[in-house]
């Protein structure tokens, strides 16, 4: 066994929770390393549906250790209610959940501070999901950031926080935003809700090192996704964490030499919420159809998710970014019912035809998807776990992404639950998930 990262190839939203959830099994610790509660991972068991925003994924699978790492963006009263929902589910959060001393706080006028930036006219606005997650992560980069080891120390905290909202609610007013701010209630509800955390709240670097250290296997779990990362997605349109595998090492403390496995999880079309240049984008009928489908609406904001065709360009970038060379397929049972599916293989830009991803939006937005298009299989998959069972037609389309990505399919989503799930015998996907 093995440190292994699991991580979105795309857009986000690409059934990350489902696969740490069918993993995590095999693992001891399973990590978050970076983004907050924008995040929103599906777990579907049975008739019970958990969505996670900060708590990992694995958290679901009892006497496992959950740890959200220094990476991430923690907001104390989401978390205290996202903890108040597993333990209404009867999960052991108390005994499972470990949060890093040195994860930076979310506050309420850092979402004021969003609002300068995603409302006001003559800025280009994301579309982000409204959760502080930019404005906090500005506050870590700028150095004048509250950690989770700040909130707990009562004498310094008050002041330092006092401080930091009147900094955010003169930047916010100066820009007409003049959302009203209690900041004394403020200070009293994080200060109740840093007593509840306590408990949780330790050193994770120096918790994994140990655990490593006698021999436990850790599961990284990603956020959002490649194309979402600060420095390698389509900026300015991406979130502000490190998505990319190498965000798993600076967002944990666990250094790049102990992780030995990335696995990349793609649809087998592509979705993404928010704003920015989406080559493939389906805006037809066709796209209606994925999306209704694939129930493709945002589990944390609940905005319809632009849909469009995979994405091989894409792929072989988020590949060659967080070196997987396997890739998890989700969602392929949501394509039962096309009759033809359009396989981006290169991007046309000004008459020459790439398959390198442009660096500025400006151009990735000038790109005419180059298409190979496939026959469907028009039958249904939904549930199938057995390769040798898909239609000929699915399993040719799994084929050619393979061919037109380099990177193998090495385990097949065919629903939301565990059992709804080819994995491919013989295939790296195999070797690294049970050897
Ligand atoms: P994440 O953010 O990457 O964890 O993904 P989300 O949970 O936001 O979105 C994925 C959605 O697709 C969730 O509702 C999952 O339950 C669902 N899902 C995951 N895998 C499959 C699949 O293979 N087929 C179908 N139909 N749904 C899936
Ligand atoms: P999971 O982990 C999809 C998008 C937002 C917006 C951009 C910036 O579930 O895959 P932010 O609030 O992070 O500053 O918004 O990033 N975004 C996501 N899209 N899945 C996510 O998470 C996302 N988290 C953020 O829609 O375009
Ligand atoms: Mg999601």
């Amino acid at each position: 066994m093995s440190n292994i990262v699991i991580l979105g190839a795309q857009w986000g939203d690409e059934g990350k929770g489902k696969l740490v959830d069918l993993l995590a099994n095999r693992f001891d610790y399973i990590v978050r390393y970076q983004g907050g509660h924008n995040a929103g991972h599906t777990i579907v068991i049975g008739t019970k549906k958990f969505v996670l925003r900060l708590v990992p994924s694995g958290i679901l699978h009892p006497g496992k250790i959950a740890v959200i790492g220094n990476g991430l963006v923690v907001d104390p009263l989401a978390l205290h209610e996202e903890a108040g929902q597993l333990e209404a589910a009867g999960i052991d959060v108390q005994r499972q959940l470990c949060i890093s001393n040195r994860a930076q706080v979310v506050l309420p006028t850092h979402r004021l501070v969003e609002k300068i930036s995603e409302a006001v006219p003559g800025r280009v606005a994301i579309g982000t999901t409204l959760r502080g997650m930019g404005p906090t992560y500005e506050d870590k980069a700028g150095r004048r950031g509250i950690r989770m080891g700040d909130l707990l120390d009562r004498d310094y905290f008050e002041g330092a926080v006092r401080a930091l909202m009147a900094d955010h609610i003169t930047r916010a007013r100066a820009f007409g935003v003049d959302d009203a701010v209690d900041v004394d209630a403020i200070v009293a509800q994080y200060l109740e809700a840093a007593e509840r955390l306590r408990p949780l709240v330790c050193d994770t670097a120096a918790l994994l090192a140990g655990a490593m250290k006698s021999g436990k296997n850790l599961l990284f779990e990603g956020a959002q996704g490649t194309m979402l990362d600060l420095d390698h997605g389509t900026y300015p349109f991406v979130t502000s964490s490190s998505a990319c595998a190498g965000g798993a090492s600076t967002g944990t403390g666990v250094p790049p030499t102990k992780i030995d496995a990335v696995i990349g999880i793609s649809k087998a079309y592509i979705t993404r919420v928010g704003g920015g240049p989406f080559p493939t984008e389906a805006l037809d009928a066709k796209g209606d159809l994925i999306r209704n489908r694939g129930h493709e609406f945002g589990s944390v904001t609940g905005r319809p998710r632009r849909c469009g065709w995979f994405d091989a360009p894409l792929l072989k970038y988020s590949a060659m970014l967080n070196g997987f060379e396997t890739m998890v397929v989700t969602k392929l049972d949501v394509m039962d019912e096309l009759e033809e599916i359009p396989v981006c293989v290169g991007y046309k830009i000004g008459g020459v035809v790439t398959t390198e991803m442009p660096s500025t939006v400006r151009e990735l937005a000038k790109a005419e998807p180059v298409y190979e298009v496939l026959p469907g299989w028009m039958s249904r998959t939904e549930g199938i776990s057995d390769w040798n069972e898909l239609p000929e037609a699915a399993k040719r389309y799994v084929t050619f992404l393979e061919e037109q990505t380099g990177v193998e399919a090495g385990c097949i989503s065919t629903g939301p639950e565990r059992t709804q799930t080819v994995r491919r015998a013989g295939s790296k996907f195999e070797a690294i998930t049970q050897g």
